[in-house]
This record gives C-alpha cells, structure tokens and sequence, in this order.
C-alpha cells in the first residue's frame, strides 16, 4: 500500500510518498528558517505563502523520482492539526483536490498522532515498536509522555503546564542571541561549553508527585521558571563593545539549559513509569518501550540521557533519525496507511483544518466518522 503525505502545519514544507512495505520511497522536508530568521519565530502569514508555492513542487519532484504515476497510490493524507491555521488549509486542499480529482481516498491526519506513530514506520531498520509504548512527544508546541495503546487510542500521563520544551528551548537561544531555530543553535553551542556546571539552573516540577490531569494522577512539565532563570543570568552577563555576550558564557549557560531539561525529562518519565502508569483504569501491563519523538528529539544530549533510562529501566528505546524527529510527511503518509489498513475508509471533505487537536480527543479508525 502506497501514501502521498503532505505537511504544512507550521514552518516546514513537506511531501512523501510511503510504501507500508518498503518504508520511505521519496520525500522532501523544506524548512523556511531563512524566511523567518529575521523575525525570531514563525510568521504564519509568510508560512502559509511558502506552502502554497512549495507544496505542488515537491510533489511533482517525488512522482518523477519514484516513477509513480497517482494511480500507483492507494491514497493522500493530509496534516489537518494542529497547527497554524493558513499552513493546515495548503495541504488539506491540494489533498483534498487530488483525492477528488483521482478518486483516491483523503485521510486527515493529526500532526500529534503521526509523531506518535513514526517509530512503526521505522520499524524496517530498528526493532518493531508494538503496541502499547510509552511516548515521549517533544517538540515545539508540545511536551507529553503518552500511553500509545493503538492507532487512536492515548492517554496522557503528562502535559507541559506553560511552554513546550522545544519553545524553552528556542527562548533560550533568543535569550542568548544565538537566532532561530532555538533547538539546535543551543545544542551546538552546548557542545563548545568549558564548564558545564558553572550556572545553577532551576528544575521546575522535579521531585512533585501530586498533580492531576483528570482524574490520572501525573507529573506534569513546566518551563516558565526554568527561562525566566536563564534571562535573568544571562541579563547580567558582561558583554563586548558590539553589546554581544562572549562565546564562552552563552556556551556554558548552554550546556546548563540543556542539564536541567534532561533531569526534568527523566524524572518526569520515572514518575509517569512509577506512579502515573499504575492510576490507570484498567489496569495495563508494564511496558517494554520508550519512544521518543518530536523536534527535541533530535536532540543529542536528551537521546544519550533516554538511552541510559531506558537501559536502567530495561526497557526498548525507539529514536527515529533527526529528520523523522522533526516535521516532515514520510510521518503522515505513514499514519494514513496504519489508519486506512485498519478501517479503509476515506475521510470527508467537509473535514475541517484543527488549529487545535489534542490527542485525547482522537478516535480510532473504526470509530471515526467516515464518508
Ligand atoms: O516537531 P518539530 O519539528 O515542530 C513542531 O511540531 O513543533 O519541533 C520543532 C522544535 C523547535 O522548538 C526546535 O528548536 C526544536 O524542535 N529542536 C531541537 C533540536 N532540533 C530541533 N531542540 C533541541 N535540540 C535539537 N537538536
Ligand atoms: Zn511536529
């Protein structure tokens, strides 16, 4: 089975074709850094701009190079949230066109989810990742560990209270003047620090055991603190005669950042091992895998620390490349197939764009409403 997946949902223009047997036939990630560089963040308006002109190229380019012609494939799916809204019409409409166009069937695909299911899609070079994994979704709008039980089924064991660790992260580097994107301008200059312990960071929500998200008991994220302490010291570093701090500072107050995020992460994901697993209702056995995904992902420092967890915890660690960690369509091709292959049905057109769609509120295929 054969998917064209398509994603516009914030700054990275992108298109895949995916055979659910061979993995990925050909794909294009086009991240408009450049575009945005000189605002400090993503202006939605100049993104949906670089969609709209990038989108059809791209898909031109992976039919030429994989020869397929759009009766080869078996179907189209879109991201469809969440997201920013003038970035999630492109891609929904050019899907939503061809679909009727061909007649092949659109699947909407929820951005969250398709994260969620990347480590199955790369299943062909690490081992399989079955069902159910416990998923670490960091990126640059969300921070969750997640139960992921099947196609549509998740519970969410914790949730970031303010920022999203891929936006402490990007706050971080603005902080420090190091540009966009954040992530991997602070991992960079991390790597040059001489004294990695000469800034105390906070560890915001480390050690607390007593939130609840519903009625499961959880130990939620929270990053506010963490950059407001990273301002307020680098506020008061020394700077040259261009009003710029030096490369040493930003270098260690870096490599600090980066320390506290990995300690929050692995105490957070103790306590959804320890405590938060065990409230469910009903009860699950205990899980034998660890995912990681979203941009953060990437990050080297946070894979090195999952790693070691995992090996202590015994379990499985599942880390897709840097470039399947980040946003890119191989990953909603991929959770069209594992939708459609369980209920193949296509999608109605009147499906609607969700600037917000958390994964809790997902159905699985057989439940959704279809067409
Ligand atoms: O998943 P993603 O590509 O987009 C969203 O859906 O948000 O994640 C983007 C986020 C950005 O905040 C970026 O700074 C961060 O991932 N990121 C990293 C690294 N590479 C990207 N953060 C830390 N270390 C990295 N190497
Ligand atoms: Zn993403």
């Amino acid at each position: 089975m054969i998917f064209l997946g398509l994603e516009s949902s914030c700054d990275e223009t992108a298109a895949a074709l995916v055979d659910d047997q061979k993995g990925i036939l050909a794909q294009r990630i086009f991240s408009q850094f450049d575009a945005h560089r000189a605002f400090g963040g993503v202006v939605p308006e100049i993104a949906a701009r670089h969609h709209l002109e990038i989108l059809p190229n791209q898909i031109q380019e992976i039919f030429k190079e994989t020869k397929l012609e759009i009766d080869d494939i078996d179907g189209i799916a879109a991201t469809a949230g969440p997201g920013l809204l003038g970035g999630l019409i492109i891609a929904s409409l050019i899907a939503k066109s061809m679909a009727l166009a061909a007649n092949k069937p659109y699947i909407a695909i929820n951005h969250l989810e398709a994260h969620a299911l990347t480590a199955r899609l790369i299943a062909t070079i690490q081992d399989k990742a079955d069902f159910p994994f416990c998923l670490l979704l960091v990126s640059g709008g969300h921070c969750q560990i997640v139960l992921v039980k099947g196609v549509g089924e998740y519970n969410l064991l914790a949730t970031s209270l303010d920022d999203a660790v891929g936006e402490a992260f990007d706050k971080t580097a603005k902080i420090l003047g190091l540009g966009y994107p954040g992530g991997p301008a602070v991992q960079a200059m991390a790597k040059q620090a001489r004294n990695g312990n000469r800034f105390k960071l906070p560890r915001p929500m480390v050690g607390k055991k007593n939130l609840s998200i519903g009625e499961i008991a959880s130990g939620n994220f929270s990053f506010s603190g963490l950059k407001a302490a990273v301002r307020r010291q680098v506020e008061a570093f020394p700077t040259d005669e261009n009003g710029h701090y030096f490369p040493n500072d930003c270098a260690d107050m870096a490599a600090a950042f980066e320390d506290a995020v990995v300690d929050i992460m692995i105490d957070r994901l103790n306590f959804a091992m320890d405590i938060s697993l065990k409230t469910l209702n009903p009860p699950i056995a205990p899980l034998k895998r660890l995912v990681v995904a979203g941009g953060v992902g990437a990050n080297l420092r946070l894979r090195a620390a999952l790693l070691d967890f995992c090996n202590l915890r015994g379990l499985a660690f599942t880390a897709p490349p840097a470039e399947l960690c980040a946003d890119n369509a191989a990953m909603i091709a991929w959770a069209g197939i594992e939708r459609f292959r369980i209920s193949p049905k296509a999608d109605s057109y009147d499906f609607k764009a969700r600037p917000r769609w958390p994964l809790a509120e997902l159905t699985t295929p057989n439940q959704a409403e279809m067409i």
